[in-house]
């Protein structure tokens, strides 16, 4: 490492370290001889946990502090501010990682969203208050890790209370960042690690999921750059799809489609839609090529491919297959007569379509001969003032 803050002698404040990445990344500050300071709410957890990290430290037991700790509670971090000062002198990495499992949906117990608001976001901004000041006056390179979640991004239905207790961690990470970076002689920067799917705590590993050492690797790699946003991929989902998914989430606005399309009755419709729009200069094939394409085209009529049939074409069924998919519908978008494009359906069952998904197909082409419809149209001409319509003042 290079970077000054993840140097020998620099100090380390990492709440949630008794266990999981926190306990993870411990061991790696040790590792690179920095002292480390370690907050968490489960003494007798953290007892064992500083005793591990004690053998790992260059200077052992002097160099490594346990607090027990509860974010939830301003004063608990205003004392373990006082001790790290006290013993090591200064904070060159604060690690605000500590969260609590406790959540569910919209209707999960008050108390639950308190406990989960009062750990994962306020425990957060309790952690900047009592250490910022002091870091920034030390007028040395200093560091800030937020640990936030996909979930607090892209919003996957099921844990609401926890999903929102991570995107008001994000929003305030950002705003963070902002505020120390236009800060005049700042010398602290903010980041937002975010781990996929990690095995943690107390539980089994499983096929798909990464162990925290993995999140610490990809933590130090975009530390060193100097990167904002440090998002893990895991063994079941890719850095491209993650960004597929961060970016269908932002299409939901900009798209005007229904609240977490994702997971909406008729993803398949409008996922392909909107991947078709991501890919279609790599995807760009000639439709000749493509027996069952160049007809629904050509006849302007829905048009299925599943793979058992014997008369799909072997090309059409080959794309498929790469795909991983196993039935395709496809319906032209239709306008003046002209073929624009093509709504498509891919299902990774080798079925013929229902009547009803072959409707929703129509109507997704027809809604965007819609669109395309109104960009074509010539722009209104402007209002004369003595004509104009009362405007709405927003
Ligand atoms: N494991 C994953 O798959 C995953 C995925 C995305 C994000 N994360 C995030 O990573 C961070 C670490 O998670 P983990 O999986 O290692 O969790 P973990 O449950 O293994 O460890 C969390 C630690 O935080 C401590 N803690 C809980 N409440 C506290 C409080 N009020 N004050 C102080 N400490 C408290 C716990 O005692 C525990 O030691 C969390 O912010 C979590 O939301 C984890």
């Amino acid at each position: 490492m290079t970077h000054p803050v993840l140097a020998r002698n620099r100090v380390a404040v990492v709440t949630g370290a008794a266990m999981g990445i926190g306990l993870a990344a411990c061991r790696r500050f040790a590792g690179l001889g920095m002292k480390v300071c370690m907050a968490d709410v489960d003494a007798a957890e953290l007892e064992t946990a500083r005793a591990e990290i004690a053998k790992l430290a260059p200077d052992g037991q002097s160099g490594v502090l346990a607090v027990p700790t509860d974010v939830a509670k301003p004063a608990d971090l205003e004392a373990l501010r006082d001790a790290v000062y006290e013993r090591f002198g200064e904070v060159g990495l604060l690690m605000n990682n500590a969260a609590s499992r406790t959540g569910g949906g919209v209707w999960a117990p008050l108390e639950d969203w308190h406990v989960a608001m009062n750990v994962n976001f306020w425990g957060v901004v309790h952690g900047v208050r009592a250490f910022l000041p002091r870091m920034i006056a030390q007028g040395t390179p200093c560091q800030v890790v937020n640990t936030g979640s996909k979930q607090g991004i892209t919003n996957p239905p099921g844990n609401t209370v926890y999903n929102i207790t991570k995107s008001a961690l994000k929003t305030y990470t950002e705003g963070l960042q902002h505020e120390l970076r236009s800060t005049a002689g700042c010398k602290v920067s903010a980041h937002l690690l975010v781990p996929g799917w990690t095995t943690t705590g107390k539980r089994a590993h499983k096929a798909g999921a990464w162990l925290p050492d993995q999140v610490i690797d990809l933590l130090l790699a975009g530390l060193e750059r100097g990167d904002f946003y440090i998002i893990c991929p895991d063994d079941d989902v890719t850095p491209a799809m993650d960004r597929k998914r961060i970016l269908w989430g932002a299409g939901d606005l900009t798209e005007n489609r229904p609240a977490l399309s994702r997971w909406h009755p008729d993803r398949e419709v409008l996922q392909t839609l909107a991947e078709s729009g991501d890919q279609a200069q790599d995807d760009y094939f000639p439709v000749e090529d493509y027996p069952a394409t160049a007809k629904v085209l050509m006849e302007q009529e829905a048009t299925q491919v599943i793979i058992g049939d014997p008369e799909a074409d072997r090309a059409e069924v080959e794309f498929l297959l790469s795909q991983g998919y196993r039935s395709l519908l496809m319906v032209p978008i239709v306008l003046g007569g002209e073929s624009l494009g093509i709504v498509e359906a891919m299902s990774e069952e080798e079925r013929p379509w229902t009547r009803t998904e072959i409707n929703r197909a129509r109507i997704i082409s027809h809604q965007l001969a819609a669109v395309i419809q109104s960009r074509l149209a010539p722009a209104r001409p402007p209002h004369d003032e003595r004509g104009a319509e009362p405007r709405a003042v927003i």
